[in-house]
């Protein structure tokens, strides 16, 4: 590890400290520490994962400056941006901050939150990239959900880093997030190497719903894992559902209910149409036969074909053929 390395996670790790204790023991981080209680975050949580709070008084500059980090430094370190006349300033102000830490449990980065939706400003800002953090390689919470990943033999994949901590409250603590993006490659190959399961747990809503197709339909050639699909209803999100229903409801549903990629196809296909009526009838099945030509195991088409064919009352022969020419066509 070059020294540059070294200096750069120890200036993480000295921030970390910094905000986590604004947000527990000073009078700046009052109203962070309130609204993460509000949203249902015991302290045992927030000190667990080292949940800090950035105010909008600079306080990193001066506190990096008295330890005589070198200038050139904290310009690489990222937690800094460059104001039009050269002065540093710090990147996060008045943003609840989650430390992204590497697989040695390292912090590497923060991904920081506003603690009002704002139009101006993006609800979740992340560091950039530097020689310690390359967000195609990190998945939040990964060093901490290892052990149990292994031990369930399973893995969950949430879109936000508040559906995480939900998870883990609710005694789910083999949950991961992406930083913000579909999985990239590197992802994959470090979830494949702990497990060969992994279930999509993304939020209910139509956005989710429609991330949840495109990773199953980016992720299916790429992985060897067999994919799954936890299915939040009502348009929640995993930590709406965990205030809503409760902890013990969420656990039995990330333990429970899981779904196959076909079987989540089935109901997604069903957004938006109107089943009682014919041409939705057709247009449906045409799209779960377009999904059903992708399936390697005959078996498994052979099933489904027979649930279209009852569910609708039509011939099973008649979907076959079609189905078999959607599997020319898609060579
Ligand atoms: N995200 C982001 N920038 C945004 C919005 C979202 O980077 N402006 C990323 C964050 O990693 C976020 C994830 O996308 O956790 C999912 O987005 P969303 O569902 O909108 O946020 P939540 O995780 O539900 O955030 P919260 O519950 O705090 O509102
Ligand atoms: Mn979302
Ligand atoms: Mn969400
Ligand atoms: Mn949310
Ligand atoms: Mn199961």
């Amino acid at each position: 590890e070059s020294s540059e390395t070294t200096q750069l996670k120890q200036l993480y790790a000295d921030a970390t400290e910094l905000f986590h204790h604004i947000l527990i023991n000073t009078a700046m981080g009052e109203e962070a520490l309130q609204y993460l209680h509000k949203r249902g975050l015991s302290d045992d949580m927030i000190t667990e994962f080292k949940l800090g709070f950035a105010p909008q008084k600079e306080l990193l500059l001066p506190f990096f400056q008295e330890k005589k980090v070198k200038q050139e430094l904290l310009r690489k370190s990222g937690l800094f941006s460059e104001t039009a006349t050269g002065d540093l300033r710090g990147r996060f102000r008045g943003r609840v901050l989650f430390p992204i830490r590497d697989m040695q449990g390292k912090t590497v980065a923060f991904s920081g939150r506003l603690l009002a939706q704002n139009q101006k400003q993006p609800k979740y800002l992340n560091s950039p990239e530097t020689a310690i953090f390359n967000k195609r390689k990190v998945l939040f919470n990964f060093d901490k959900a290892k052990t149990e990943i292994r031990q369930k033999q399973f893995v969950i994949l949430f879109e936000g880093f508040m559906d995480v901590l939900a998870a883990y409250r609710a005694g789910i603590k083999n949950g991961v997030a992406s930083m913000g993006t579909s999985l990239t490659n590197e992802q994959i190959y470090l979830l494949e190497r702990t497990t060969s399961k992994m279930y999509l747990c993304y939020d209910g809503d139509s956005p989710g719903q429609t991330a949840t197709a495109r990773a199953l339909s980016l992720l299916e050639p790429l992985t060897k894992m067999t994919l799954g699909v936890i299915r939040m209803p009502e348009a929640l999100d995993p930590d709406e559902y965990v205030r809503k229903y409760g902890e013990a409801a969420f656990k039995e549903l990330a333990q429970n209910t899981h779904e196959t990629g076909l079987a989540f196809y089935l109901h997604y296909y069903e957004q938006g149409r109107n089943l009682a009526n014919e041409d939705d009838q057709l247009a449906y099945i045409a799209d779960v036969l377009k999904q059903l030509a992708g399936v390697t195991s005959p078996i498994e088409r052979d099933l489904y074909l027979n649930q279209l064919a009852k569910r609708f009352g039509v011939d099973k022969d008649s979907l076959a053929a079609q189905l078999n020419d959607f599997m020319r066509k898609s060579g």
